[in-house]
């Protein structure tokens, strides 16, 4: 549960022109993000506008050094800045405001300070953790002279939280399901022991509790993606301790591993390998060598979401959807029979998983006696999987107790629209950054009375 000193929501006036960058699991994407609130005679769709390049992560920069990665977004930047006319633009004295989204746990004093706690999501740079990312970059621009001030650290979570109430009222949870899963709302200051701990422990004039009336907000990373740690709570099959113990950091991250999207298709696959090595599927093939011993199949982190939903969604008598996908994903030659079991098993993986994103949203709600809105959800979970929604839907009616709506059904008889619902999130890491730093950009400048 992280503080993300994010105090309100937006109130949908913000405007002006932002820099914002986010590291995501494949990319890393530069935006130019204009802001243009209410003035805008545009739909609230197009509240904003965004003009956007995206470079590859490579496999090698996310196991590299911070040195690696630090260069490589500063000469990113310095491309973007260029490319965009933007280095004529803005001055060392007048540099362009970024915004940096950071999808991953960090400790946060400042808005503008994000000391990463461990890396999650197949990310391993040597020289990170237990360092402030915002300091490591600002020491990269400076280097490299680049007219840019850093003004705030945001998770993906907080953006979408952001992003989509700067367009909708009613969003209460930014929510990403996708390659990890985690989810933000605001809580009231006056609950968070956090600061209660930092207020006792020095006279910190920054802390938010001793000055703030008990109904101001605060918005709250949960990282729930490391829930039960300890394995003490959720079921584990084998697949699961397996893929654990072959990730970089065994032990973490223990909710996100049954349920992200990073994970459902290595869990899918993990099953299938320890089928076939029983001769229970892809054993009647007649292809010289057994599929069983495909590379493919032995491959970790071959299968992405798609390719399981691709399976899932094959409705045809002979499954020839499913089987070709096995097979060029998989290297297998399925029977139909094959390709029937298959299904059920790319059925289940979904399924757990969404029933346990289901779990996360609600503690939040049950927490905050949270009784209606919207959830605002991203991800390629969210996004791609088409069950996805629905399944997330029927566990909270379970979870939540609206008992009297059919579970996984479409919802209540009357049609009547569940109290919580998920709608799809706006664009948490471009907009919503650039949204919590014309948010900061206002409040420094009331601060210094400019
Ligand atoms: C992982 C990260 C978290 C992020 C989530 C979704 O759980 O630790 O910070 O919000 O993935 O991207």
């Amino acid at each position: 549960m992280n503080v993300a000193w994010v105090h309100s929501l937006p109130r949908g006036t913000e405007t002006g022109e932002y820099l914002t960058i986010d590291l995501g699991g494949t990319n890393l994407r530069i935006c130019k993000v204009t802001l243009h609130g209410t003035s805008s005679s545009s739909p609230p769709s197009s509240k904003s506008s965004l003009d956007q390049e995206q470079y590859r992560i490579s496999e090698s920069l996310k196991t590299g050094t911070a040195e690696e990665l630090w260069t490589y977004i500063a000469e990113k930047l310095a491309d973007f800045l260029t490319t965009k006319g933007l280095d004529r633009q803005y001055t060392a004295q007048k540099p362009m405001p970024l915004g940096f989204t950071f999808s991953y746990p960090a400790t946060q004093d400042r808005i503008d300070h994000a000391v990463l706690q461990t890396w999650t999501k197949g990310f391993d740079i040597k020289g990170v953790e237990g360092q402030d990312v915002a300091a490591q970059l600002r020491e990269k621009i400076a280097q490299r002279k680049l007219p840019i001030d850093l003004i705030c650290v945001v998770n993906d979570t907080v953006g979408a939280l952001m992003a989509s109430a700067y367009n909708d009222p009613d969003t209460i949870i930014g929510a990403i399901f996708g390659t990890g899963c985690n989810a933000a709302y605001m809580s009231s200051i006056s609950s968070i022991k956090k600061l209660a701990t930092r207020s006792s422990s020095s006279n910190d004039d920054t802390n938010p509790q001793k000055k703030d009336s008990t109904d101001a907000k605060m918005a709250i990373n949960c990282e729930y993606g490391a829930f039960d740690n300890a394995h003490a709570v959720l079921p584990l099959t084998q697949y699961d301790t397996a893929i654990d113990a072959a990730s970089p950091r065994p032990g973490e991250q223990a909710f996100e591993k049954l349920s992200a999207g990073l994970y459902l298709g290595e869990i899918f696959r993990l099953i299938l390998v320890d089928l076939a090595s029983q001769n229970l599927l892809f054993s009647t093939s007649t292809s010289p060598s057994p599929s069983s011993s495909s590379p493919k199949l032995q491959t970790p982190y071959v299968l992405d979401t798609g390719a399981l939903s691709a399976i899932e969604d094959d409705a045809s008598p002979d499954l020839s959807t499913a089987r070709a996908t096995l097979t060029s994903t998989l290297g297998v030659t399925a029977t139909a029979q094959d390709a029937q079991a298959a299904r059920a098993i790319a059925q289940m993986v979904a399924t757990r998983g969404a029933r346990l994103c289901a779990c996360g949203v609600a503690a939040i709600c049950g927490m905050e006696s949270i009784e209606r809105g919207h959830v605002a959800a991203d991800g390629s979970v969210a996004n791609k999987h088409p069950r996805f929604k629905k399944r997330w839907a029927g566990a909270m009616r379970e979870v939540l107790g609206w008992g009297d709506r059919n579970v996984y059904g479409d919802g209540d008889e009357s049609g009547e629209e569940d109290p919580i619902v998920i709608t799809s999130a706006e664009d948490g890491s471009g907009v919503g950054c650039g949204i919590i730093c014309a948010v900061e950009v206002e409040r420094r400048r009331r601060v210094s009375g400019g």
